[in-house]
């Protein structure tokens, strides 16, 4: 995919880009049937809803599934990435978000690059996230909201930020439906009535990048139908953190510039895989 110059003054203005039917049938198939597999599994990746009964997110999926890693350095992804952040970019995350039916939950208004600023030291926002929708998104899954133009604001003011009491992991606060770094609500009528709100939806294969500054949240999945998404933040190589602490599932450590694989090798490797068992 070449973006167009319309297609980058749009992400530039507005801070999001939608590009719908990315994904064929038969990939999208075989990403759910890959999702299937990540999400089976139960380690320290795997983050659950607060009910503890549905699965909310697992990191890093790029680093355990050769399929998810593919698609980390597929070039419909590398290629805007690179092409928005003006450089060779890596991936510095990875995560299935799957919204469960019924029992997915929100996410609070926030903003991405505030947590890498703060948790891992990221010099500058020269970052984005693509989204790979593996579900039709629509009105009733909990779609992502954005506030379009607001990565222009620079990072918002957000309420001191308190460690939730629980007994999980610390950087659980930077993932789960209460977030360290939660926008402020008093910034928030200002922000939505100067800006709008925004839910970009669209069927199964879409792909949405958004800027690590803009503002977003998404709420509860009340349908009987999924909302999973794959996501990879892009960042530049020349904007990676130094001495990163938090696991790597949730900062790579490989920070080599991304050789984009061929356009078909999602498919490819797939039947290569099949043909050789
Ligand atoms: C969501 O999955 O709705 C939110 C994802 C994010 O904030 O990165
Ligand atoms: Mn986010």
């Amino acid at each position: 995919m070449t973006l167009s110059p319309q297609h980058i003054a749009h992400f530039q203005d507005r801070g999001f880009l939608l590009l719908e039917d990315q994904f064929s049938a038969q990939e999208l198939d075989l990403l759910r049937r890959r999702a299937d597999v990540v999400l089976a599994g139960r380690d320290e990746r795997t983050v659950m809803e607060a009910s503890g009964t549905a699965v909310r997110s697992v990191y890093g999926p790029h680093e355990i599934d050769p399929v998810f890693a593919v698609l980390g350095r597929h070039p419909r992804l590398v290629g805007p990435a690179q092409r928005l952040l003006d450089g060779d970019v890596y991936v510095y995350q990875s995560k299935l978000n799957v919204k469960s039916p019924f029992d997915g939950e929100f996410w609070e208004w926030h903003q991405d690059y505030v947590f890498w600023r703060n948790e891992d030291r990221m010099p500058a926002p020269r970052v984005l996230t693509a989204a790979v929708y593996i579900d039709d998104v629509d009105d009733f899954n909990g779609p992502l909201v954005l506030i379009p133009g607001s990565h222009r604001e620079g990072v918002l003011r957000c309420p001191t930020p308190t460690d939730l009491a629980s007994d999980a992991p610390n950087w659980h606060s930077h993932v789960s439906a209460r977030l360290k770094y939660a926008i402020h609500r008093d910034v928030l009528g200002g922000l939505a009535r100067r800006y709008g709100l925004h839910a970009p939806k669209a069927r199964a294969g879409a792909l949405l990048l958004f800027d690590g500054n803009i503002a977003h949240a998404s709420s509860t999945n009340i349908s009987p139908f999924a909302r999973s998404l794959i996501l990879y933040t892009y960042n530049h190589v020349a904007n990676a953190p130094a001495r990163p602490t938090r696991p790597g599932f949730l900062v790579s450590r490989d920070t080599r510039a991304i050789a984009p694989v061929d356009d078909d090798s999602l498919l490819a490797d797939a039947a290569a895989a099949q043909e050789a068992r």
